[in-house]
């Protein structure tokens, strides 16, 4: 018995069809890939690069100090707050919790900042589809404008622990 080495062309020839969904695959990703830079400019979905380096204990202060002012409730434990009509809003970010609740006016823009006094957290309103990273030492400020009432969940989409699926807020807008 002799061993045969393999064919030296053991390809075959690509068909038709084969031709046109390899092509219609490359102009699909090339056509994905330049809407990136272009949806940059026409999507309106970029954060307002309004930052602040702040002190996670200094936020954690204003947000507390805040929350007192303005709060007209509590749900389980966590006040419900509602600012002026658009005044600012503080929103904390920690281990494992949104803090407060907040209470909104629809139609109403609102200067929203965030902070988390402990780790990385992923700022998500639910179910919009609305992603923002949240770093401690970072305040960051959003300018929100709620235009249907309801009550809207707020989640973390940033693994942030053993806890990170327990860390769910609320706003509500009336
Ligand atoms: Cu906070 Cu995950």
């Amino acid at each position: 018995m002799t061993i045969h080495p393999p064919e030296r062309i053991w390809w075959k020839p690509i068909s038709g069809a084969e031709r046109v969904y390899i092509s219609a695959a490359l102009l699909f990703s090339l056509v994905t890939f330049f809407l990136m830079p272009v949806w940059h400019f026409l999507g309106a979905q970029n954060p307002t690069m309004q930052t602040y380096r702040v002190d996670k204990a200094e936020y954690l202060q204003k947000v507390m100090a805040w929350a007192d002012k303005y709060k007209v409730g509590e749900q389980a434990g966590v006040p419900v707050v509602e600012p002026p009509p658009g005044a600012d809003v503080y929103l904390l970010a920690r281990t494992f919790q949104w803090y407060p609740v907040l209470k909104l006016k629809a139609g109403q823009t609102y200067r929203v900042h965030v902070s988390s006094s402990d780790l990385v957290h992923g700022l998500s309103f639910q179910p919009l589809n609305m992603n923002f990273m949240v770093l401690p030492g970072y305040e960051y400020i959003l300018y929100v404008t709620p235009t249907q009432k309801g009550e809207f969940g707020i989640v973390c989409n940033e693994f942030c622990g053993l806890g990170h699926h327990l860390m769910v807020g609320k706003l509500i807008v009336e």
